[in-house]
């Protein structure tokens, strides 16, 4: 195993270039372990790398698929929650549908038999009444876009909106807007304006590389491994303190990708929580076993891993497990801090990154 900082070991110099300014500019989400502030350097690795096709079984926000893309790779994006899922279909899979002004007007237009269940469930709970009616007829208007890549802009557009109007961009916290209230411009907004806004930043996202790139939803464990040259691995780790379950930070976005058609709320809870989805990597009795299946799963591709110096298992058990299947590990790192949550509330951790890359 090698342990390489930012550059590359000697005489594999090869000339770099600067990440595509375009996936650079990919719409922040405040998604926890988003890597959307690591892109350059991972660019810098990525690029050094000899792949056509790239899966990422972990795309959350879609900024590193993104990435890809826009580094002119055939790309396969997709992670095992809906509301994600939809964000890369917008951005990733889309090649060219935008969503007009008059699509976007006959979305957000009321109608009689507009449904009320946002209204009704999460009254004093999240956002203002006005803004979950305008949820309530914009997730009606959305299963009415016909063109899948336009209605995915609607379905990003409308994610993001809530993201910014809900404080801190997490739906773990409720009641009264105003309690929030700093005369920040994102929690003035309406999410009716909000959306307005953000159907224009994913139209801008919107370009074609010429390949045919994917974004679906489905479990690591079950998307097809075969046929992809490099897969980029960015799995939730074991926490130190705290939890990283996403269905408890973003149930109600979770909700909203199907308006809760067949999911069951947990009425007992103070946010009207659906299930959380179990993921063997975030408990420390399955995750080793889950990285050893998963790196047996990709064996036959390119396996570039992200990890923080705060995760479980550590860095020498991951690198010791990949090299189980790929005959050179090499290790970049890089230091960075995570921001989460904004004011009094922040909490900045000071991590060291890593990918490691196996190959051969
Ligand atoms: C660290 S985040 C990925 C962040 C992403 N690389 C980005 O920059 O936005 C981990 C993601 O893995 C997804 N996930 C967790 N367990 C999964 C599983 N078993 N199969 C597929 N996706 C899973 C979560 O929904 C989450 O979006």
């Amino acid at each position: 195993m090698r342990v390489s900082d930012e550059e590359w070991s000697v005489g594999e110099a090869v000339a770099s270039s600067a990440a595509p300014p375009h996936a650079l500019a990919y719409p922040e989400l405040r998604y926890m372990g988003s890597k959307r502030r690591l892109l350059p350097w991972i660019h810098e690795v990525l690029q050094k790398l000899d792949f056509e096709s790239a899966l990422d079984p972990f795309s959350g926000t879609g900024c590193v698929a993104y990435l890809m893309k826009a580094m002119g790779r055939r790309v396969t994006a997709t992670d095992f929650l809906a509301f994600t899922s939809l964000i890369a279909r917008a951005t990733v899979e889309n090649a060219q549908s935008r969503l007009d002004r008059r699509t976007l007007s006959e979305i957000t237009r009321p109608r009689r038999d507009d449904p009320d269940f946002v209204a009704r469930t999460f009254d004093g709970i999240f956002f203002t009444a006005e803004d979950r009616a305008f949820l309530d007829r914009a997730s009606a208007g959305l299963t009415r876009v016909a063109d899948p890549g336009a209605q995915a802009i609607g379905y990003a557009a409308l994610f993001r909106a809530c993201l910014k109007r809900q404080p801190r961009g997490v739906f773990t916290v409720s009641g009264d807007l105003s309690r929030y209230d700093d005369g920040r411009r994102d929690l003035r907004l309406s999410l009716e304006e909000h959306f307005g806004e953000q159907v224009q930043v994913f139209n801008e996202t919107v370009f074609d590389n010429g390949r045919e790139n994917r974004a679906f939803r489905s479990d690591v464990f079950e998307v097809e491994a075969d046929g992809f040259d490099l897969v980029y691995l960015d799995p939730p780790y074991v926490p130190r303190s705290d939890d990283n379950c996403y269905i408890k930070r973003y149930h109600f976005l979770e909700g909203l990708a199907c308006y809760w058609r067949g999911l069951e709320l947990m009425e007992d809870t103070k946010v009207k929580k659906i299930a959380k989805r179990f993921t063997p990597f975030s408990y420390r009795r399955t995750a080793v076993d889950a990285f050893d299946r998963m790196f047996a799963r990709f064996s036959n591709s390119t396996i570039v891993l992200s990890y923080s110096s705060n995760g479980y298992p550590d860095l020498e058990t991951l690198g010791a497990l990949l090299a189980r299947y790929k005959k050179r590990v090499d290790i970049y790192e890089r230091s960075h801090r995570y921001h989460f949550g904004t004011h009094a509330s922040v909490s900045r951790a000071a991590v060291t990154e890593y990918l490691l890359v196996g190959r051969g």
